[in-house]
């Protein structure tokens, strides 16, 4: 993994990000930067406020910066060809799933076209690139099993977002078999992937409704943290464990032609790490040194996918790649964040520290102990 995390491979790379200005994607220019990488963001303002693009200050990392919509077909290709890159990364998104529910055709727009829009764009571009596209764990038909989802496993949702990230994988399947065939990477120099990721937590996150914010905000005011559904199962992870995944697939797809690698991969956490929004909230009760929470579960509120688990056994026997902070690590550097944040810290410093010790912690993590099967798989 830590190969791929090597600055030479990502010295003066040109890379260009879509929804840079996000949680996630504000974190992954943050990690780029460092590596070496110039970077070219088009996205939307930041979807909140506060946000990690600006307490961070990524704005100002980047060499080109357009603040445009992924609908935007004529502005993405301006921008896209502007940044010439080697490597895309496709974050833009509407994220959330109750806004899906809220806006199911806006988000079908965002998340499926737009993807077919910025394919459209790479293959009208007609260069040699990497691109990586992010979608979901939740791209899965859900049908409530116990066992662990694998990158073969069906695509379903049962809700907008879910089924929008599923329409996203469907998309970026199409586009690899019609135009980016694997097999021929050497004639046309497109290499295509996708990435589902689980639940993640890290600093620099305030978008509504992720539990992992709702305790944070609750606790710096001292008030019981609302739950909407403890009793959910989710496959949770630092922040910087998928975005090492990402690097990781992203620096193997620069290295080799390798047709395997353009494929989908599930980076989550490891096997274990799946709990209860209960159990979750309960450790960042203790890791802030004391609160409360509240059930506030109500039969009538949209429905959300009750278990989902990831298999990682792809990623990490094909790529080496292996998660690397255990959830008790994530909370308690999540809860180190907004700490350093409520005490007015510099974030920008802060986050590369954290970056820093990630790296360093990812140097030591043993194959083995991340590469746990499921039972019954
Ligand atoms: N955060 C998670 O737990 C999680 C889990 C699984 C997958 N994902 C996926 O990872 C990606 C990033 O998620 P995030 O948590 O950083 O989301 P976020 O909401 O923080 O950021 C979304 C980004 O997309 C941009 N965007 C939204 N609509 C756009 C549009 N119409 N045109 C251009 N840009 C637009 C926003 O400006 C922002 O930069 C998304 O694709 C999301 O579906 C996130």
């Amino acid at each position: 993994m830590t190969d791929s995390l090597d600055e030479r491979l990502w010295d003066g790379r040109r890379v260009f990000l879509t929804g840079h200005t996000g949680f996630k994607g504000s974190w992954l220019s943050l990690w780029l930067h460092r590596l070496g990488a110039r970077l070219f963001g088009y996205a939307l303002p930041p979807p909140t406020h506060p946000n990690h693009f600006e307490a961070a200050q990524v704005r100002s990392l980047f060499t080109g910066h357009t603040e445009a919509d992924v609908r935007d077909v004529p502005r993405l290709q301006a921008a896209l060809n502007a940044a010439d890159p080697e490597v895309i990364f496709h974050l833009a998104a509407q994220a959330l799933v109750r806004t899906g529910y809220a806006q199911p055709h806006e988000t079908f727009e965002i998340n499926a076209l737009g993807t077919a829009n910025l394919l459209e764009a790479v293959r009208r571009r007609g260069r040699g690139c990497v691109v990586l596209i992010v979608t979901s764990d939740k791209c899965y038909e859900n049908c409530e099993a116990t066992r662990e989802f694998r990158e073969t496993d069906p695509l379903g949702g049962a809700d907008p977002y879910s089924a929008s990230k599923a329409a996203a994988e469907l998309v970026t399947a199409a586009y690899r078999r019609s135009f980016f065939a694997p097999e021929r990477v050497r004639e046309h120099r497109i290499k295509l992937a996708s990435v589902r990721a689980g639940n993640v937590l890290g600093g620099g996150d305030w978008a509504p409704d992720r539990i992992a914010v709702d305790a944070i905000t609750h606790l710096s005011k001292g008030a019981p943290i609302p739950v909407r559904n403890p009793d959910a199962i989710r496959p949770w992870q630092h922040v910087l464990d998928p975005l090492a995944g990402y690097l990781t697939l992203a620096g193997s797809m620069l290295r080799s032609d390798d047709a395997a690698l353009c494929s989908a991969w599930n980076f989550g956490p490891q096997h274990g790490a799946e709990i209860s929004v209960r159990q979750l909230v309960q450790r960042f009760c203790a890791a802030w040194g004391g609160g409360t929470w509240v059930d506030q579960s109500d039969p009538r509120q949209p429905p959300e996918a009750g278990a989902l688990r990831l298999n990682i056994d792809k990623a990490v026997s094909q790529l080496r790649w292996r998660p690397c902070w255990r959830l008790a690590r994530a909370v308690e550097e999540t809860v180190r964040w907004y700490r350093a944040h409520l005490a007015g810290e510099d974030m920008r410093t802060f986050g590369l520290s954290q970056i820093d010790a990630f790296e360093s912690d990812a140097i030591g993590v043993p194959m083995e102990t991340a590469h746990i099967r499921a039972p019954g798989r």
